[in-house]
C-alpha cells in the first residue's frame, strides 16, 4: 500500500465522500487532491495568487476542479453552501489582522454541521530556522507594511473558531517533527530576498545578504517542530 500523504492524513476521519467542500488557500493544489481522492463530490479551490490558481488548474487537466482567484476575506461563494472547509498551511501566511476576517467567512459559507480541518504549523523551535523566518518577516515588514508569516499556536486557531460556533473535535499531529527540506528553505530565502531587494540602498544589500547566510547556515535541510490539525464541526 502506498504511504499515506499529509494531506490525506489530515481528512482521513472526515466524511468528503460526496460531499462539496471548500479549500481555503489552493497553494499547490495538495489538500484540493486529498480531497478528490477522497471521493469529494465537488472541490472549491480559491486563491488570492494567480499564478497558483493556473497551477492548479494544470495539475488536474483533466477532472478540472473549479478554482477561483480571490481574496477569502470576500469567499465567492454563498451562505450554507459547503459540507467540507480545509485550510491546510492557509492561516501561516495571514497576518493577524485579516484572520478574523477569514474566520468569519469560512464560517458564513459553510452548512449548518459541516466539518472544518484547520492544518498548521507551531511556532518554530530551531533558532538558525526561526531566524531565517525572522529575516523573511523583516524584509517583507520593511517592503510591504505585514510579516510573510505567523505560526500561530494550535490553541490560537482553536479559540477563534470555538467563538464563531465551531464545536472542537480533535488536535493531531500531522508532522512532527517537520523535514524543512533544502527546495523549502530556497523558496523561503528567495522569497526574503525578493523583498529584500524591493528595499533602496545598503539596507536591502544587508538584508539579503544576511537571508543568504541564514540559509547558507541550514544546509541540506533540517527537521524541527510540529504540523498540527484540528477538526471542528459547525453547531450552528
Ligand atoms: C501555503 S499555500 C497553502 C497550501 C495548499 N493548501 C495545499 O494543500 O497545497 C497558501 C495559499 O493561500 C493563499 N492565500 C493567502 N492569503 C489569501 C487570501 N487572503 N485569500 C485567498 N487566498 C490566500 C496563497 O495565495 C496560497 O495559494
Amino acid at each position: 500500500m502506498a504511504p499515506t500523504s499529509t494531506v490525506e492524513r489530515a481528512i482521513e476521519d472526515v466524511p468528503v465522500a460526496g460531499a462539496r467542500c471548500l479549500e481555503a488557500g489552493a497553494g499547490a493544489g495538495n489538500m484540493t487532491a486529498a480531497l478528490r481522492e477522497a471521493g469529494a463530490g465537488a472541490v472549491v479551490a480559491v486563491t488570492d495568487d494567480r499564478d497558483h490558481a493556473a497551477g492548479v488548474r494544470d495539475r488536474f487537466e483533466s477532472e478540472r476542479p473549479a478554482v477561483l482567484e480571490a481574496d477569502l476575506r470576500s469567499t465567492p461563494l454563498s451562505d450554507d453552501s459547503v459540507s467540507i472547509v480545509t485550510a491546510h498551511a492557509l492561516f501561516n501566511v495571514l497576518t493577524p489582522a485579516i484572520v478574523p476576517a477569514i474566520a468569519d467567512e469560512l464560517t458564513r459559507v459553510a452548512r449548518p454541521g459541516a466539518r472544518l480541518v484547520v492544518d498548521d504549523y507551531d511556532s518554530i523551535p530551531h533558532d538558525g530556522l526561526r531566524g531565517l523566518f525572522a529575516a523573511e518577516n523583516a524584509a517583507a515588514e520593511l517592503a510591504d507594511g505585514a510579516p510573510a508569516l505567523t505560526f500561530y499556536p494550535a490553541a490560537h486557531l482553536r479559540a477563534c473558531f470555538e467563538a464563531r460556533g465551531w464545536r472542537f473535535e480533535r488536535e493531531r499531529s500531522l508532522l512532527e517533527p517537520v523535514p524543512w527540506t533544502a527546495d523549502l528553505l530556497d523558496a523561503h530565502a528567495d522569497l526574503a530576498r525578493e523583498s529584500a531587494a524591493r528595499l533602496d540602498g545598503p539596507l536591502a544589500e544587508a538584508l539579503e545578504a544576511d537571508v543568504t547566510r541564514r540559509r547558507d547556515e541550514l544546509g541540506d535541510g533540517i527537521d524541527t517542530g510540529r504540523m498540527y490539525s484540528l477538526a471542528f464541526r459547525l453547531t450552528t
